[in-house]
């Protein structure tokens, strides 16, 4: 059966289960996605959410990227690895004191803000710090991202951003707050966006956004995407790279962008999913009545993604070549929904055969829990075993 390229033999020596992150596949992906943006001078923040290793979060620092945070840890994070506050954008529906404060007093760039309530939380700590804010509204463009309900966020029911029925509401108020700078609008529609003609519907209420608020009298100087290029979960080795090629393109055509105006995106899942794979030890083979089940060492502890969303990641026994069977990969967690893939074509599978869960790079190691008491995986890295 086809399968990624692993060091098999080292791999074998370390404590199961662990994530393993091909650094030069991350770096080629940091080269395309700098190159594609380069051609239209767009500014990418790297979405900290999808991985906040920090191995991971200081490569993709060195490469020059900013970085998109929704929590004090993740800017925190973010100034460890290395990126300049003046790349740090800081979204998300319910940003608490201390975190505005760590924003403001380390000068991010940018506070992505979602609500009227919000923006006078953040008006009254500018003020009493004697500062002033750099803002950008987060709309909810009711645009349908056509993908996973539960990665779903540009919609009326979805508690993300101001909704437009309400924007001029909120720019009356914000007419009135000295402390806060408007600097342009932010958007973020959903995840794993593989139906490009989503990105399409966003970019014309962007434009048709923009011409209203131009209409007040309001210059944007940043325009604000979001992230959610999509990935191929089921050929991690034929197309290793998502396509920014097209994605940037599309938005390039069809946005009519101002003089001078910096359009941004925050892709997360599209930087690191493919690099990274969860590689677990199958402790029992177990031939139920109905079905054959490969029991691995790894659950959903270590790789929330199947359990959650019921998404796909493909599994590959690295270790074996002998024919193959059909199994239900499953983790050891005590609960039903334990489980990685049903009726998986696998090499036929033995105690201690290594099992590569692949494309598990974003939203696998960041989400990985201690219930049942259990460790957090580990972390190798392709050009330091
Ligand atoms: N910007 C904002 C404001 C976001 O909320 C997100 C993701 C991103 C950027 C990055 O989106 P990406 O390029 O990675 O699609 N845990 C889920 C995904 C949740 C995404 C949340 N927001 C999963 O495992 O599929």
């Amino acid at each position: 059966m086809l399968k990624g390229t692993f060091p098999v033999e080292k791999l074998k020596t370390l404590p199961t289960p662990f994530y393993y992150y091909d650094i030069a596949l991350l770096n080629e992906t940091l080269n395309v996605v700098k190159t594609e943006a380069a051609k239209y001078n767009y500014h990418i923040h790297y979405a900290v959410k999808a991985n906040a290793n920090p191995r991971i979060l200081s490569l993709i620092a060195q490469s020059g990227l900013g970085a998109d945070c929704v929590s004090g840890g993740e800017i925190q994070a973010a100034l460890d690895a290395g990126f300049p506050p003046a790349t740090i954008v800081f979204a998300g529906v319910g940003k608490a004191d201390w975190e505005i404060i760590l924003g403001l007093d380390n000068n991010i760039s940018c506070f992505n803000v979602e609500s009227i309530a919000e923006l006078k939380v953040i008006r009254d700590i500018a003020a009493t710090k004697g500062t002033t804010v750099p803002v950008a509204l987060r709309i909810n463009p009711e645009v349908d991202a056509h993908t996973h309900a539960k990665i779903t966020t540009g919609m009326k029911e979805n508690k993300f951003g101001i909704n437009l029925g309400q924007l001029n509401g909120v720019l009356d108020e914000l007419s009135a707050m000295q402390e806060i700078k408007l600097k342009g609008i932010h958007f973020h529609i959903g995840s794993q966006i593989t139906d490009l003609s989503a990105f399409q519907n966003l970019v014309f209420r962007a434009n048709d956004i923009q011409d209203n608020l131009e209409a007040r009298g309001i210059r944007l100087e940043n325009v604000n995407f979001g992230g959610g290029l999509g990935i191929d979960y089921y050929h991690p080795d034929h197309l290793p790279v998502a396509d920014f090629e097209n994605y940037f393109a599309l938005i390039h055509q069809l946005f009519r962008r101002r003089d001078g105006q910096h359009v941004h995106f925050e892709p997360g899942r599209s930087i690191v999913a493919q690099c990274g794979s969860l590689i677990s030890k199958a402790l029992y083979v177990k031939e139920g009545e109905t079905k054959r089940f490969a029991i691995l060492d790894a659950g959903f502890t270590e790789l929330l993604r199947p359990a959650m969303y019921d998404s796909y990641h493909r599994i590959e026994n690295i270790t074996s070549d002998e024919e193959a069977e059909t199994y239900d990969v499953v983790g050891p967690i005590c609960e039903s929904s334990d489980v990685f893939g049903r009726d998986v074509k696998l090499n036929k599978v033995r105690r201690s055969d290594l099992l590569a869960l692949r494309s598990a790079g974003a939203y696998g190691e960041v989400m990985a829990s201690q219930y049942n008491c259990r460790k957090l995986p580990s972390a190798y890295f392709s050009d330091t075993l």
